[in-house]
């Protein structure tokens, strides 16, 4: 058995190109292989048993190994398997999945487009935003205004929109036309005695600023993610969004919402628009609508974007742009009994409730010590910020690492934490069904974990 692990692992090193890996490190330290999970459990070949605090990539919302997941697909596959949805084919549980999810989410949007992941979901909204302009013949309304910070995708579009600079460098990356504003990052950017509300104020002028510059005229539209995921789980000031439509408004930039993380439940209600009073005109959903168990994406379009589409077809043909995936008959399945027990379980509401503990225990259990500068986050996503000395607000050299060290010790104690490198975090996003005591769990490993790190560090 041993010999097979270790076979396993130099085959994977041997093979696999990871993504989001250290091709350096990672041929020191091997992977780690990954066998069964069930509920918030996984367990890897190397006999350790782990809570999934982060839900695989915040995804997996319903938790492991849900039969009721592994049923409709089997179900879907044996019935019919695929089918494409090119040239006005269909089938029965994406139009039951589109009407579904219509219903679900904030009240202007009205088609969507299925596809088969978040980068493919941004994609599809980029080529929307230079369509719609061209076709109502404001053609040279084509940037894209992104924010530091932001995480969109690895395609070569919307690693551009992704704004952490290792997602750019030596990869020619942005491409022309993707621009960046500041960071809506509270903690890090506010100037002493700043209040948040005039934090987002400042934002939003730097905005207008930024768009000014470039001639308002030039820019097509605006995305952000509700609350910021990889970029370090920062959730918007007070008053952030509201600022910073009445910027969007009044230079008629369209506003994408991207929800691949926040959508379907993870901040406490189903869509984080609709929690930070954002009116979209678009929204990109993925991961949580099938809980990860099948690459699918759902994109979101209004009436109005509908109408200027209808435009381009009386013009070309036909709307030229889709997957040879979107509308899979297995993933809109899967989305479906996905939904039923987010709907059954009451996983929405579990998620305000247990998350607000979440919250509240994490800020109690480090009151006292300097090593954490903040706990933030919205429901049941969250981060602590690790810090040399809040006090005096003295962050870690980034030398030392630090998050990784404590992700990492994590693991040995049991725990799947994720580091967030860039902003010194460890984040939490925990599968929905996780409820108070597997909290507390969660919490008293990861206490474990950081103290034994922070002993040598201040
Ligand atoms: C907010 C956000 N948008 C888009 C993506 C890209 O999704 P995918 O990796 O499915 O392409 C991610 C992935 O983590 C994400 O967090």
């Amino acid at each position: 058995m041993e010999n097979q692990q270790k076979d396993l692992k130099q085959l994977d090193a041997n093979t696999i190109l990871h993504p989001s890996t250290n091709a350096n490190e990672f041929a020191k330290t091997g992977s780690r292989i990954m066998q069964s999970g069930h509920g918030i459990s996984l367990q890897d070949t190397d006999g350790n048993s782990l809570i999934d605090a982060v839900a695989g990539l915040w995804c997996v919302n319903v938790g492991y190994g849900r039969r009721e997941l592994a049923d409709a697909m089997h179900a879907a596959a044996s019935n019919m398997g695929y089918y494409h949805t090119f040239t006005g084919m269909s089938n029965v549980p994406q139009i039951e999945l589109a009407e579904r999810l219509l219903e679900l989410a904030p009240k202007a949007m009205s088609k969507v487009l299925f596809a088969s992941g978040g980068s493919d979901g941004n994609d599809t909204l980029m080529k929307i935003v230079w369509y719609y302009h061209n076709l109502i013949g404001k053609p040279q309304k084509r940037k894209i205004i992104s924010r530091w910070q932001a995480y969109h995708g690895t395609s070569i579009a919307t690693a551009s929109l992704t704004g952490l600079p290792s997602f750019h460098k030596d990869f020619n990356l942005p491409i022309d036309g993707v621009i960046h504003t500041e960071s809506p990052d509270y903690f890090r950017h506010a100037k002493s005695n700043e209040s948040e509300h005039a934090f987002s104020v400042r934002r939003a002028n730097e905005l207008e600023a930024l768009i000014l510059r470039h001639g308002a005229d030039t820019i097509g539209a605006f995305i952000a993610e509700p609350v910021m995921g990889a970029g370090g789980v920062i959730t918007p000031p007070d008053g952030y969004f509201t600022e910073i439509q009445k910027v969007t408004q009044k230079y008629d930039i369209l506003f994408i919402a991207d929800e691949v993380v926040c959508g379907y439940g993870r901040l406490g209600a189903w869509f984080g628009s609709d929690v930070y009073g954002i009116k979209p005109d678009m929204i990109t959903t993925a991961k949580a609508l099938t809980s990860g168990y099948f690459p699918f994406s759902a994109s979101f379009i209004t009436e109005k974007i509908w109408d200027v589409i209808k435009q381009g077809s009386a013009k070309y043909g036909s709307f030229a742009h889709g997957y040879t995936y979107s509308g899979h008959p297995i993933g809109a399945a899967v989305a479906m009994a996905n939904l039923d027990i987010i709907e059954k379980e009451g996983l929405v509401e579990q998620s305000a409730d247990v998350g607000a503990y979440f919250h509240q225990q994490l800020t109690e259990r480090f009151k006292q010590d300097g090593f954490v500068g903040q706990v933030r986050g919205q429901g049941m996503l969250a981060a602590v910020q690790l810090m040399q000395d809040s006090d005096s607000k003295t962050f870690f050299d980034s030398s030392i690492k630090i998050a990784p060290q404590v992700t990492a010790q994590c693991y040995k104690n049991g725990l799947i934490a994720r580091p967030l490198p860039s902003v010194d975090s460890v984040a939490f996003s925990p599968p929905l069904i996780a409820n108070k005591d597997d909290v507390n769990t969660i919490i008293d490993r990861f206490e474990d974990s950081v103290r034994a790190v922070m002993k040598h560090h201040v």
